[in-house]
């Protein structure tokens, strides 16, 4: 039998005919993603009224919060919280990878390193998506998934060296040579407006407003996702976990309506706020 149907067959323990939840995200994960995003938008509102400075809409925000010194006082602060939030994963991955040798952090099926499956994917859902195959399936972490990962990662290396560089400029001076303190602001500024543009589009889009997540993909906020949406997103994973005898242990709780509500207000207004920069960074760059 192959492997998916045999995990079908094993989900039906049903436990009182109510659906059952399945724990995808941990608690210290949905912590970390809800620092990420809202110091992220923090930097993004900061960030944009710094790089259009001429916009009219960038000089109301800036005379209501107090004046571009205000505005650059909370990039900073932000700043300081994001750095904080990378230094404790950089910490997660070093302990769990390198001093506890936890399997398939670097490598395998749960793994965010990318591999030739995901190639094989990212070929087949092209195909799949103008009617040339089947659509591919997917385990733990999809390829999209992995290219937002990476580049979030990648992209904060480069923004936070350039961003502390501009901070601490007199400090860098000491070791680099005049030029590259003009260049870091030039790479900061560019950098800042692709991570911008990326996660208030590519990374909307496919996370909560691809037809499969629509309106929003609630996960990351609750944690468990249902048996069916954990089948029909990642069925290589439920196959993996129910073939090892695994399943039970990733059951988890339903999460509680009032939860759900908050967290659909909170990831909501994130969305509306990406949106707004989108098109307000849209018209500055057109205009
Ligand atoms: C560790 C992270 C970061 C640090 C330390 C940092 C620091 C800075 C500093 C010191 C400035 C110059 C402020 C001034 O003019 O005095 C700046 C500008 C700016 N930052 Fe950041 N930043 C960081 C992350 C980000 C991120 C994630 C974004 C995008 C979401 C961003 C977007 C920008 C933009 C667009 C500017 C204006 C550049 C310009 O004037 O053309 N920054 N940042």
């Amino acid at each position: 039998m192959p492997d998916l149907e045999r995990a079908d067959s094993a989900s039906t323990v049903n436990v009182a005919g109510k659906e059952r939840y399945f724990t995808r995200f941990t608690a210290a994960q949905r912590y970390m993603h809800g620092v990420l995003f809202s110091s992220f938008l923090g930097l993004a509102a900061t960030g944009l009224p710094m790089r259009f400075s001429q916009s009219f809409w960038a000089r109301k925000f800036a005379s209501g919060v107090g004046g571009f010194g205000a505005i650059i006082f909370f990039h900073k602060l932000c700043a300081l919280v994001l750095t904080v939030a990378f230094l404790i994963h950089l910490k997660d991955i070093f302990t769990r990878g390198i001093l506890n040798r936890e399997k398939g952090i670097f490598w395998g099926p749960n793994s965010m390193v990318a591999n030739w499956k995901d190639v094989k994917d990212l070929v087949g859902h092209m195909r799949w998506f103008v009617g040339l195959g089947k659509r591919p399936t997917f385990g733990r972490y999809a390829y999209w998934e992995k290219f937002d990962y990476w580049a979030v990662f990648w992209g904060m290396l480069i923004i936070g060296f350039s961003g502390y560089a501009m901070w601490f400029a007199p400090f860098f001076a000491r070791f680099l040579p005049g030029w590259a303190l003009n260049a870091v602001l030039v790479v900061h500024s560019e950098e800042g407006l692709l991570a911008i543009l990326f996660i208030f589009s590519i990374h909307f889009v496919n996370t909560h407003l691809r037809p499969d997540t629509f309106p929003m993909d609630m996960v990351i906020f609750t944690g468990v996702e249902s048996e069916e949406e954990f089948k029909h997103k990642r069925p290589e994973e439920f196959a993996a976990l129910a073939k090892q005898g695994k399943l039970e242990a990733r059951l988890g709780a339903a999460p509680a309506t009032w939860w759900i509500n908050f967290a659909r207000v909170i990831g909501f207004t994130a969305i509306l706020i990406g949106l707004t920069l989108l098109v307000l960074t849209l018209s500055a760059y057109f205009s």
